[in-house]
């Protein structure tokens, strides 16, 4: 049976505007935080703690987290690749770091520059850290069904990486289908994998919809137990180091989708539709949100 609720983690400010090319002001960051939060998002990844010349959108971390109004409750989170990040975490007072790894080698060298073990060896003092400052920690892995240069991810590639992120203590882990190309058969597969190994209480979908089947993703994820997703308002989003990848799936359609199936999220579709128009506004693009642009229409 599908579970009752839903906890929806909201990555718009993050993986939503990393990759847009014009930047985005902070002033403007800010209020799709707090515009979020006040929706009732319980977690918002917020910001990311990177190399300002790999990813210029993300470089005013510490000024967004400086800028937003804390909504007591809602968990806001910042990835964080290694101690340089951190350090910038800490001090912007996230509460919870993600660390992101990938389970293809070929990604992990593209997007963070170093091997899989490299990476993990990396993240060790980042989750000591975490665990010692009290910090939630997750972790992310990317090319969990496929990845852009190697092609189709092994599900034990998935697994291996999983263990490893559950060994250095992470609360959360997400399963990440980066380039969207997963369908629903293959995911029911690597979640019931992963979830044979970590709590599925633990890990989260994190669909991009590049091809159109993060919904249907997210239904076979939830017929295998997995009751944690990651979405981004009007669809925004793409990684720039995965050609072609589109953005998360849109929030609104997510939202849609499960209060038909009568799941409960604690987050209302037309607040959470009003903010994808308006940051569709705010950065000139049309919202990709089918739902949105139907509740946008009536
Ligand atoms: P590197 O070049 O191997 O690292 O990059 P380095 O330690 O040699 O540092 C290079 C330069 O970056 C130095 O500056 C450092 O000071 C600086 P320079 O001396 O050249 O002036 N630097 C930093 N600056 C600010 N904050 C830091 C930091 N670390 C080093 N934390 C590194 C390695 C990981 C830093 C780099 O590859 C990087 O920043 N990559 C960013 C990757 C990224 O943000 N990708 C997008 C997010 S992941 C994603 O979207 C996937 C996800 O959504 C799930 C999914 O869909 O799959 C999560
Ligand atoms: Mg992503």
């Amino acid at each position: 049976s599908l579970p009752s609720q839903v906890k929806i983690v909201e990555v718009s400010p993050r993986d939503g505007l990393q990759n847009e090319k014009q930047f985005v002001d902070t002033a403007i960051k800010i209020e799709l935080i707090d515009r979020l939060s006040a929706t009732g998002f319980q977690n918002v990844e917020a910001v990311s703690f990177v190399s300002p010349k790999w990813v210029p959108q993300m470089a005013d971390g510490t000024q967004v987290m400086a800028g937003i109004k804390r909504r007591p409750g809602t968990i806001y989170s910042a990835l964080v690749p290694n101690m340089r990040g951190f350090e910038g975490a800490i001090a912007a007072k996230v509460d919870e770091v993600v660390i992101f790894g990938a389970a293809s080698e070929a990604f992990s060298q593209k997007n963070i520059n170093c091997s899989i073990a490299e990476s993990i060896a990396r993240f060790e003092p980042v989750a000591q850290a975490a665990r010692d400052a009290g910090l939630r920690l997750r972790g992310s892995i990317s090319c969990a069904l496929a990845c852009p240069y190697q092609g189709e991810t092994p599900v034990a590639a998935v697994v291996d990486v999983a263990r490893r992120m559950l060994a250095l203590g992470c609360d959360e882990i997400d399963v990440a289908d980066t380039i969207g190309t997963g369908t629903a058969l293959r995911v029911g597969q690597v979640m019931r994998a992963v979830t044979e190994v970590v709590d599925p209480a633990r890990v989260s979908g994190h669909f991009h919809d590049t091809y159109g089947q993060a919904l249907a993703n997210i239904l076979a994820a939830l017929e295998a137990g997995i009751s944690i997703f990651h979405s981004s308002v009007a669809g925004l989003g793409g990684c720039p180091y995965a050609k072609g990848a589109t953005g998360n799936v849109a929030t609104e359609d997510v939202l849609y989708m499960l209060r038909g199936l009568d799941i409960d999220t604690g987050i209302d579709l037309d607040a959470v539709a009003d903010i994808g128009h308006w940051i569709s506004d705010q950065i000139g693009r049309k919202s990709s949100s089918r739902a949105g642009t139907a509740l946008a229409a009536r």
